[in-house]
């Protein structure tokens, strides 16, 4: 079965799909922390985030796999440590504009999803790119204000709130609006909006979206909003 799972930044997409994944007994495909990689070893290598052929060229040679709890390992060793701060987080937008860059992780995507024989993946395109052919597809949706709240009392700070917001909306229009694979919902995919629920809760929506439309392998229109 594969399961895919849309959003913006910060919609709580991960906690959500890795969460999902385990009560399915299914592996969990972090789509954009491959993205963060490639930018993180770019950064390192001191490559510019515009020069899309070293960038191409990057995607295309780095060995990229996940252990058993969904955490990336680059050339065999693990990135969680360095992929989430906020120097790969200002340039990554940047490095995944680049269609020679998406070319290649979405390649190493569907090969891991071949490999695994079934997935619950998230990110921006997984629904509409990478797997379109997946069983079930999710939109999570969050407000800005909701998004940044919670990623401002995450980080013991809830008075950034507001600073966060702005970024998460200068992402999420850059994620939205760029010419390849950009950020938008399925036409097929059922949207959540977590506002106002807790984690546990979107993962009860998302569980309860598949077993109302038959579990594995039932494909047609599910456009409604599930709460
Ligand atoms: O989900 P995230 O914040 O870790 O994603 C980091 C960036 O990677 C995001 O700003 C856009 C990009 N991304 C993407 O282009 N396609 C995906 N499937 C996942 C992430």
């Amino acid at each position: 079965m594969i399961v895919a799972i849309d959003g913006p930044s910060a919609s709580g997409k991960s906690t959500a799909a890795r969460n999902l994944a385990a009560r399915l007994g299914l592996r969990f495909l972090d789509t954009g922390a491959m993205y963060r990689a490639v930018t993180w070893v770019a950064l390192e290598r001191g490559i510019d985030p515009a020069d899309a052929a070293a960038l191409e060229d990057l995607a295309r040679s780095l060995e990229m796999s996940f252990d058993d709890r969904g955490l990336l390992f680059v050339l065999g060793k693990p990135v969680e440590a360095h992929i989430r701060g906020p120097r790969v987080t200002g340039a990554v937008s940047q490095v995944s504009a680049h269609g020679g860059v998406r070319m290649h992780v979405v390649a190493r995507q569907r090969e891991l999803a071949r490999e695994w024989g079934g997935l619950v993946a998230e990110g921006r395109d997984t629904s509409t790119v990478v797997f379109p052919q997946a069983d079930h597809k999710f939109f999570l949706w969050a407000s800005a204000k909701e998004r940044a709240r919670r990623r401002a009392e995450e980080i013991g700070q809830p008075e950034a709130a507001e600073r966060i917001a702005a970024e998460l909306e200068a992402r999420d229009r850059f994620d939205s609006t760029r010419a390849i694979a950009p950020l938008r919902q399925a036409s097929d995919a059922v949207r959540i909006d977590s506002d106002g629920l807790l984690p546990d809760q979107v993962v009860d929506a998302l569980e309860r979206a598949i077993h109302e439309a038959g579990g594995a392998g039932q494909s047609g229109s599910r456009r409604s909003t599930a709460r």
